[in-house]
């Protein structure tokens, strides 16, 4: 099982969408273990786009991601990191397939709704920075997690 940070951006709580977006993931047979909103600090946002911090861009991207609230979630499931980009589309929303994420909700480059870790060093460290208390993750099995998986084939149990 593998564990992904997501983020739902400023313009996807100002729109409304976090219902539509969280909905997906749970359809999808994802496992939500890490749920909190809060307008975050911006030096937070600078820890979590250091990648970025030699680009034109990161100085309005950490403003818009400190700008209002955020939904902060952490999601599981088997290859989730992968599954969950794919859900969520490329990074310019107007060239995102439709089905994904940003292709079905979003117009923009820069208000692209949704953030997810892009691979499993990225969601370790992001998901440290995010939930670095690890009581604000939840240990849980679904009980629709028999029908979610083969867990014998898939879990290996
Ligand atoms: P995200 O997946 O959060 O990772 C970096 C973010 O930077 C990206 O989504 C976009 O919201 C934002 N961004 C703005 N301009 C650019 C750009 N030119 N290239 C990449 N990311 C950009």
């Amino acid at each position: 099982m593998e564990r992904s940070l997501v983020l739902l951006k400023p313009d996807a709580v100002q729109r409304g969408l976090v219902g539509t977006i969280l909905a997906r993931f749970e359809a999808k047979g994802l496992k939500l273990v890490g749920m909190k909103m809060r307008t975050f600090p911006a030096s937070l946002l600078e820890q979590h786009y250091e990648v970025h911090k030699a680009r034109p861009f990161f100085k309005g991207l950490v403003e818009f991601m400190s700008s209002g609230p955020v939904v902060a979630l952490a999601l599981e499931g088997k290859d989730a990191i992968a599954v969950i980009r794919s859900m969520v589309g490329k990074t310019n929303s107007r060239e995102a397939a439709p089905g994904t994420i940003r292709g079905d909700l979003g117009m923009s480059f820069s208000n692209n709704l949704v953030h997810a870790s892009d691979g499993a060093d990225t969601a370790k460290f992001e998901l440290g920075l995010w939930f670095a208390d690890q009581a604000e993750l939840s240990n849980w099995t679904p009980v629709s997690e028999p029908w979610v998986y083969n867990v014998a084939e898939e879990l290996g149990r």
